[in-house]
């Protein structure tokens, strides 16, 4: 009987304790439902982003791909994120990140691609963009996976339209209206 108590003794304080340890360590929960009724917000941007290949001071360069063809091709950029269509127009932010050429049988791009904002309240938050761009297309919707500072927990959306596209150049001003959920 009394080896009986000892070994449940044991054994339920093995348990326990690997039990605490691990719920403390690797994670932990809070009633997001009630933090998301109280705080959560919806904010929407509306800027213009500015990809520019050509000129001596291109905000996008190709960093690979094939010579010949155009599917997977890919560049990097910095591209110049204004509040309206002109390129003089006031800086909000600058797109940071890579497009690549992800189709074989239509026009489209994989977008992995960071928003760094520079305005107000904004400035020195991001938002993170991963998406699929059929560029061809009048309007484009693509999921922002997240972000930081004022945009911790985000999620959402952005829709693009190109405004203005220059062929022998590349060239390219793209509207984006964002809408994301955060706290
Ligand atoms: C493209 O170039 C590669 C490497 O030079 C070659 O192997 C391939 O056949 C070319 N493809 C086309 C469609 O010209
Ligand atoms: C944004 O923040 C940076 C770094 O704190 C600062 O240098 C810059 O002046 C700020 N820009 C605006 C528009 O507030
Ligand atoms: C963005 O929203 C404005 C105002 O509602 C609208 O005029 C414009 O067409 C929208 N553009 C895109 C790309 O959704």
């Amino acid at each position: 009987m009394a080896s009986v108590l000892t070994f449940f003794s044991l054994y339920l304080m093995l348990f326990s304790t690997s039990f605490t340890v691990i719920n403390a360590v690797f994670s932990e929960q809070s009633p997001m439902a009630i933090l998301t009724k109280h705080m959560e917000k919806l904010t929407r941007l509306h800027f213009y982003f500015h990809d520019t290949l050509d000129g001596t001071d291109p905000t996008a360069i190709r960093i690979a791909g094939p010579a010949n063809r155009s599917f997977s091709t890919t560049f990097m950029t910095d591209d110049p994120l204004t509040e309206g269509p002109e390129a003089s127009s006031k800086l909000v932010g600058r797109a940071q990140g890579i497009y690549a050429f992800a189709s074989q049988h239509d026009s489209a791009l994989l977008m992995v691609m960071n928003f760094a904002f520079l305005e107000g309240k904004y400035n020195g938050s991001a938002l993170s963009i991963l998406g699929r761009n059929p560029f061809l297309n009048k309007v484009r919707e693509m999921p922002i996976v997240g972000g930081n500072g004022v945009f911790r927990y985000a999620r959402g959306y952005a829709l693009a339209k190109t405004v203005s596209f220059t062929p022998k150049t590349g060239d390219a001003v793209v509207e984006y209206n964002v809408s994301v959920l955060h706290f």
